[in-house]
Parts: structure tokens; C-alpha cells; sequence
């Protein structure tokens, strides 16, 4: 489980994130939606220190890391926190120099110190799970899109981290490309692995997530399950933010 409380972050005089608090449950699925700007990719990246909270706590099993301007937070411990979270990006961001195989072997040999046949192993096994053994040995720019996104899925599962974060994984890709992607994700959330993911895809964060969260100008502003938040929530800001999706 992990629990964020009061974190603040700023960029220059400009407060993107304002004392949100949210608890994601081990084995859970976390949507997190929200207009343009209102600081989803940026609480994403602070749940992996891409950016560090000016203020605030994160808490994992029995570890709990503090943030403000006069303290600064030890470099292992947030090789730690990156350790255990992964991110899925919208731009896949895999290796273009490397075959598929060797993008998802990559970081088991470097950061997870095993060796090559167990990583060979593993990249095979995660390759499976996404369906796509059968183009280990290709290179990025031979795949599409959604197959270099499921590469990216697998990569990051393949680290074998506490929580999957995914950033709006299916934006860059074409429309019929979509559906592949989003079906491994609901795949994946079978599993009981834990996942948060930022999507503008509403259809789907009603299918597959447990808990959803909605983000307006830095601040959680209200959240519940699917059935809760999509069709029984009375707040206006969230009201005005659906009816624009819809039309
Ligand atoms: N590195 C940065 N420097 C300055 N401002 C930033 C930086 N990162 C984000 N911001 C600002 O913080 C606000 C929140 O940005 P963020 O990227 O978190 O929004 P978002 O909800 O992910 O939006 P979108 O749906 O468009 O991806 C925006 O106003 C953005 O301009
Ligand atoms: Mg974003």
C-alpha cells in the first residue's frame, strides 16, 4: 500500500500540486483523471521522485519518506522508491538500439544484478504475458505502436516492482491501436498487481479500475469507485469535467 499525504509541488510561483492525500491499496487499480493541467503527470511523477515534492509524506510498507525545502531526502532512498515503481510511458520510450528482448533484459542484468540466462528468461516469460514472443528479436521501429507499448508494459513488469504507473499510455497511438494496449492492461490488473494510471479514456477507467481520483488544479477533488464517481458523484467541478468528454 502506498499513502501520499499533504504533498505539495511548485514549479516557479506556480502551485501544481496543492496538499493532495490519496491512498493506493496493494492489488488495486487506480485511475487518476482530470483536464489538461491539473497536475495528474506530475503526481504520477512524484510517486517515483521524477520530481520531488516540495512538502508532504510518502508512505510504503514500513518506510515513510519526508519532504521539505530544508530537508533533502538521501539518494538511496530514492533509488529505493524508484525501484519499486515502475512507469509506462505515452511515448513508449523503449531503446531504439536495442531488439525487444534485449530492451526488457536490459535493466534485469543492471538493476537487478542477474544474470543473462536468468534475464533471457524473464524477458520471455513478461514477453508472453503481453503476447509477443514472437517479435523478441525485432527492433522498436519495426513494431506499431501498440506493440511497442505492450514491449514497454512488459519491460516495466519484468522489474517485478510494487506498483505500475502508467502516464497516459495509449495517447500516442492510432485509435484501432488503442484497444490492444488497454487489454493487457486489464489483463494485468487481474494479476493483483497494484497500478495507477492517468488516462483520458473514461470507457475504460470505468472497466478496470478499482478506486478513481479526480484532479482539478493541483487538487484531489473528489474520488470513489467507478459507479460512485461516473454516475452518482454531485460534485460540479467533476459534472462539468464528464459533460466535456462526452461532447
Ligand atoms: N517541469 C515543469 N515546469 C514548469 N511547469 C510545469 C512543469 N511540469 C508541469 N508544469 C505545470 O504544472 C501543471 C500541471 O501539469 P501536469 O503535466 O501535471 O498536468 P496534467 O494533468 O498531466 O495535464 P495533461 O492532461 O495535459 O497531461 C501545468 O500547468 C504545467 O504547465
Ligand atoms: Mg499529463
Amino acid at each position: 500500500m502506498f499513502t501520499i499525504k499533504n504533498i505539495e509541488k511548485s514549479f516557479g510561483d506556480f502551485k501544481a500540486l496543492n496538499n493532495v492525500n490519496a491512498t493506493f491499496e496493494k492489488g488495486k487499480t487506480t485511475v487518476i483523471i482530470g483536464s489538461s493541467g491539473s497536475g495528474k503527470s506530475t503526481l504520477l511523477r512524484c510517486l517515483n521522485l521524477l520530481e520531488v515534492p516540495d512538502f508532504g509524506e510518502i508512505s510504503y510498507d514500513n518506510e515513510t519518506l519526508t519532504f521539505s525545502k530544508e530537508h533533502k531526502l538521501k539518494t538511496n532512498k530514492k533509488l529505493e522508491l524508484r525501484r519499486r515503481t515502475g512507469m509506462i510511458f505515452q511515448s513508449f520510450n523503449l531503446f531504439p538500439h536495442l531488439t525487444v528482448e534485449e530492451n526488457i533484459k536490459e535493466g534485469i542484468i543492471t538493476v537487478q544484478k542477474r544474470n543473462k540466462i536468468m534475464a533471457q528468461q524473464a524477458a520471455i516469460a513478461h514477453l508472453e504475458m503481453v503476447g509477443l514472443v514472437d517479435q523478441k528479436d525485432k527492433y522498436p521501429h519495426q513494431l506499431s505502436g501498440g506493440q511497442q507499448q505492450r514491449v514497454a508494459i512488459a519491460r516495466g513488469m519484468a522489474l517485478k516492482p510494487d506498483v505500475l504507473l502508467y502516464d497516459e499510455p495509449t495517447s500516442a497511438l492510432d485509435p484501432e491501436l488503442v484497444g490492444e494496449v488497454l487489454n493487457v492492461i486489464k489483463d494485468l490488473a487481474k494479476t493483483g498487481i497494484t497500478q495507477i494510471i492517468v488516462t483520458h479514456e473514461m470507457k475504460f477507467a470505468q472497466e478496470v479500475a478499482d478506486h478513481v481520483l479526480f484532479m482539478d488544479k493541483g487538487e484531489i477533488v473528489d474520488q470513489g469507485n467507478p459507479s460512485e464517481l461516473f454516475n452518482h458523484s454531485n460534485n460540479p467541478r467533476l459534472k462539468q469535467f464528464l459533460n466535456r468528454i462526452n461532447h
